[in-house]
């Protein structure tokens, strides 16, 4: 049996996604509050920042990989009316995640991002991290709600019905 187009696209994507929102989760939930145990602000600037900068690199990769991957199965299974439905707020809620992080790695964060946290922590190292954590809250909840979604819609479980 041959793989089609689409079901290689349908593994890239999914191997795409457990490795960056698996990263994500990592930071999150082990990194983040590791460096509380860190005693001086620097300390925790240097470890965070080595790790985070690694873990950038890769989600860069992954982020490309996920959508590319997702804007061809779009293609592929002519799915773009899809958009203009409520039921498939899952759609939507993926497009959103892949532009937020793509915004953040690929444009905020080499204009500025990395400068402003690297200077706000000097200053303000707790409510920096305080600030650092909240933010990778949102994005890993909103990230695991979008794959809760996409994994029950594309399976034929929609929430509003049709
Ligand atoms: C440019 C952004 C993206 C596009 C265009 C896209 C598109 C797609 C498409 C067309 C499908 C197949 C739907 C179906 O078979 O009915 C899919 C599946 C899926 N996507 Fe995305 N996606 C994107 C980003 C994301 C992101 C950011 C996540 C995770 C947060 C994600 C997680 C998933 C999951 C878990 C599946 C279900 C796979 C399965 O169970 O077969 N996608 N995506």
């Amino acid at each position: 049996m041959t793989m089609e187009g689409s079901t290689i696209a349908r593994v890239l994507h999914v191997v795409g996604v457990v490795l960056w929102i698996g990263g994500v989760a990592m930071v999150t939930t082990v990194l983040l509050p590791a460096t509380r145990h860190l005693k001086t602000p620097q300390e925790r600037v240097a470890f965070f920042e080595n790790i985070e900068r690694g873990f950038a690199a890769q989600s860069r990769i992954t982020t490309l990989i996920t959508g590319l991957s997702g804007f061809y199965l779009v293609h592929w299974l002519d799915l773009w009316e899809r958009f203009t439905r409520s039921e498939f707020w899952w759609m939507h809620a993926m497009v959103l995640v892949w532009a937020l992080f793509t915004l953040v790695l690929f444009v905020l964060e080499p204009l500025f991002l990395h400068r402003w946290f690297i200077e706000r922590a000097r200053h303000r190292p707790e409510s920096t991290f305080r600030l650092v954590a909240r933010l990778h809250w949102v994005l890993l909840g909103l990230s695991l709600v979008t794959v809760a979604g996409a994994v029950a819609g594309s399976h034929g479980y929609l929430l509003f019905g049709r």
